[in-house]
């Protein structure tokens, strides 16, 4: 049995099927899980959190994973440890969200963004060279829709210039690049736990290293900047430097570890779904898929198509009217207006620019039907006849 809630939009007719872009699979397990920790002595700061950081790190392959309150707070502690300050340079993807730049524009860094590649939509490692100066202080990538970047170009270019590599894997834990689990392909990786992503802890996000001194670093500033010296007594600590309460509760991680055992079975439901529009889509001029290229395994977060000349917003508004929920991930971060004081302006990123225009993202989430899901494949068959 599981359980899911989809918000009721207030044209629908509450006999009306709705079908969402995403949403969280919660089973039995999960709720008893999330029960006895309500019964037990900690709901914070207690055994459940080693727990759950010990599990996400095997799953991974790295030594540490440190769980934060968001995927927001997660970028935010890493580029803490890294040491970011104001007038630092930050190489990273328009096409996201806005959290990855903010982790560090929270420290007073520049996005220096950098155009995507046209097939896999993730950042044109040719691209990455020409924008480094000696104010870049980290490449930040981004596995778009849950398709890990090319690491290997990427890698070599962080390399060079010894610069961290930063990989927001919000879109892709459970994802593959050349064998290797998403998690130990960047210096520092970031995860999202919110209820779309690939497993959930209502909020929620965690940083993979096998840095042992960042995640020490990232441990500190998650919890107040509060270093312990019990030779000073049982009670004492001190603060040197701020930090913040990004702690998770034991309760959201009793949830992410009932969780964590289906992250595989989720991401096969993902790939299958992801097959099968593929397959429907074949041979349709109109569509264009995300290219996955030869060893890179998407954890299929989102389903994303462009529309080569039909009108997006015409298809997301009647796919609406038939109760199917439909979005866009995203217009560009430097068309927000937040990011207007870094000076760019319209044009700068043509290639996600036009993505942006042609874009929807698709239903894709484990518990999505075959019966629900021919029914958006039908609705968006007609709508491009
Ligand atoms: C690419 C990306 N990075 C970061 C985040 C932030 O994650 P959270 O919502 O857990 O703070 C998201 C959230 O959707 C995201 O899509």
């Amino acid at each position: 049995m599981y359980y899911y809630i989809i918000a009721n939009h207030k044209n629908m007719s509450s006999k009306q099927k709705q079908i969402p872009y995403s949403c969280q699979t919660i089973d039995q397990n999960d709720v008893e899980e999330v029960v006895k920790v309500l019964k037990a002595p900690f709901l914070t700061c207690g055994p459940k959190v080693a727990e759950f950081e010990k599990s996400l790190a095997k799953c991974a392959g790295v030594k540490e994973a440190v769980v934060a309150s968001s995927g927001t707070a997660a970028l935010h502690l890493a580029y803490i440890a890294l040491g970011i300050k104001p007038g630092d340079e930050i190489i990273t993807t328009p096409l996201t969200f806005s959290a990855t730049s903010a982790g560090f524009c929270y420290l007073g860094a520049k996005p220096i963004f950098v155009d995507i590649d046209p097939l896999t939509l993730n950042i044109d490692p040719s691209k990455i060279e020409k924008k480094i100066t000696k104010k870049t202080k980290a490449i930040s990538v981004v596995d778009f829709a849950g398709l890990p970047c090319d690491y290997q170009a990427i890698k070599k270019i962080a390399n060079k210039y010894k610069l961290p590599l930063v990989a927001d894997a919000c879109h892709s834990f459970g994802a593959e690049y050349f064998s290797k689990q998403v998690g130990g392909l960047a210096d520092l990786t970031c995860l999202s736990f919110h209820p779309v992503k690939a497993i959930t802890t209502a909020e929620g996000g965690a940083v993979l290293t096998s840095d042992v001194k960042l995640a020490e670093k990232i441990r500190v500033f998650r919890h107040h900047g509060l270093i312990k010296n019990p030779n000073k007594g049982g009670w004492y600590y001190e603060i040197k430097e701020l930090g913040y309460n990004y702690r998770l509760t034991d309760l959201q991680c009793a949830l992410g570890l009932s969780q964590l055992k289906k992250l595989n079975k989720f991401i096969s439901q993902r790939r299958q779904i992801a097959q099968n529009y593929r397959s429907a889509f074949k041979g349709l001029a109109e569509i264009i898929c995300q290219q996955e290229p030869k060893n890179i395994k998407s954890s299929y977060h989102l389903f994303v198509v462009q529309f080569k000349t039909k009108n997006r917003r015409m298809i997301y508004d009647q796919l609406k009217e038939k109760g199917i929920f439909t979005q866009v991930h995203y217009l560009p971060l430097h068309l927000q207006p937040a990011y207007q004081k870094y000076g760019y302006k319209k044009g700068d990123f043509p290639v996600a620019e036009k993505y942006y225009q042609l874009c929807l993202s698709l239903p894709i989430y484990p518990t999505l039907t075959k019966q629900d899901q021919g029914f958006v494949i039908k609705a968006i068959k007609d709508l491009i006849k």
